[in-house]
């Protein structure tokens, strides 16, 4: 049975190899699974390749750091999951592209595109001025904005003009990241601490080693309502900022497909849908 079963599936994949030589249309995008970096395979070839073994559709590398709920976040399987990947997996649909996850440091993510690791970046990431000029960023698809948060037994800190001489914890890279920064040139925060992931900026406020943790705010309040009466929002949110997903500077193409799919995604109610669904990803 399991031999018939394997033989059967061998068939369909030399079928669709020769039926996807026959077609060898343009349009596909890179991915290095099927073809080592270096192999004397055209583009044109490569493509081919890529496209038969996934059903004719380009297959396209999406990174993410997935310790960031309710946006992404990995389940028990492994999987990555949240807002980001069910919207991305919309537009994908949407637009026949496949896409693959992978689960990496914030910080890395953008060189991850420039240098082709991956081919989309969606992670919560805040569209601002800066990295606009080394990504293309999508039509924005959700808003957000920064908050301030402490230990709840913290009765000092209200607000950022209580940051005065103090430790604050951030996420490496990030726009929480940034703003201590600013607050540290203005001579109000003392020092950055930073960390890969937010559940390790949340551990330094808990040890004591950091007095603050500027974070998203509905990132920081789906932390809390995993684990509630370890840290609390203090003051009033920081600033307002989009989320918008990323291809590479030139990738026009693709960046004109994930626009057209968020727009339809939006237009025929799945938007909405999926928006309903993200508290799901905000429990523990
Ligand atoms: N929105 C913030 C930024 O763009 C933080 C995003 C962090 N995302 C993540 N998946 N860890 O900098």
């Amino acid at each position: 049975m399991q031999k018939l079963l394997r033989t059967i599936a061998m068939f369909l994949v030399i079928a669709t190899v020769v039926f996807a030589a026959g077609c060898a249309e343009q349009g596909g995008k890179k991915t290095n699974e099927s073809t080592p970096a270096g192999e004397a395979t055209t583009a044109q070839e490569n493509n081919t390749i890529r496209k038969s073994t996934s059903e004719q559709m380009p297959t396209y590398i999406v990174g993410t750091e997935a310790q960031f709920p309710p946006f992404e976040i990995v389940d028990s399987q492994g999987k990555v999951i949240g807002f980001d990947v069910d919207l991305m997996n919309s537009i994908a649909e949407d637009q026949g592209f496949k896409v693959k996850y992978v689960d990496q440091d914030f910080a890395g993510l953008i060189p991850a595109l420039q240098t082709g690791n991956i081919d989309i970046i969606a992670s919560g990431m805040t569209i601002t001025d800066e990295r606009a000029k080394e990504v293309n960023f999508s039509e924005p698809y959700i808003t957000a904005g920064l908050a301030l948060a402490v230990t709840v037994d913290n009765e000092n800190i209200k607000s950022v003009d209580d940051l005065k001489g103090k430790t604050v914890a951030v996420q490496t890279g990030s726009t929480g990241f940034m703003k201590a920064e600013e607050l540290k040139k203005a001579g109000i925060v003392t020092e950055i601490k930073d960390f890969a992931h937010v559940n390790e900026a949340i551990e330094e406020l808990k040890i004591g080693g950091a007095d603050a943790m500027i974070n998203d705010l509905p990132v920081t309040n789906a932390f809390i309502a995993a684990q509630p009466g370890v840290i609390k929002i203090v003051g009033e949110p920081l600033n307002s900022e989009s989320y918008g997903f990323a291809v590479r500077s030139g990738n026009t193409e693709l960046i004109k497909k994930i626009n057209t799919g968020l727009k339809n995604v939006k237009a025929s109610g799945k938007y909405d849908e999926l928006l309903a669904n993200l508290p799901k990803y905000m429990e523990k």
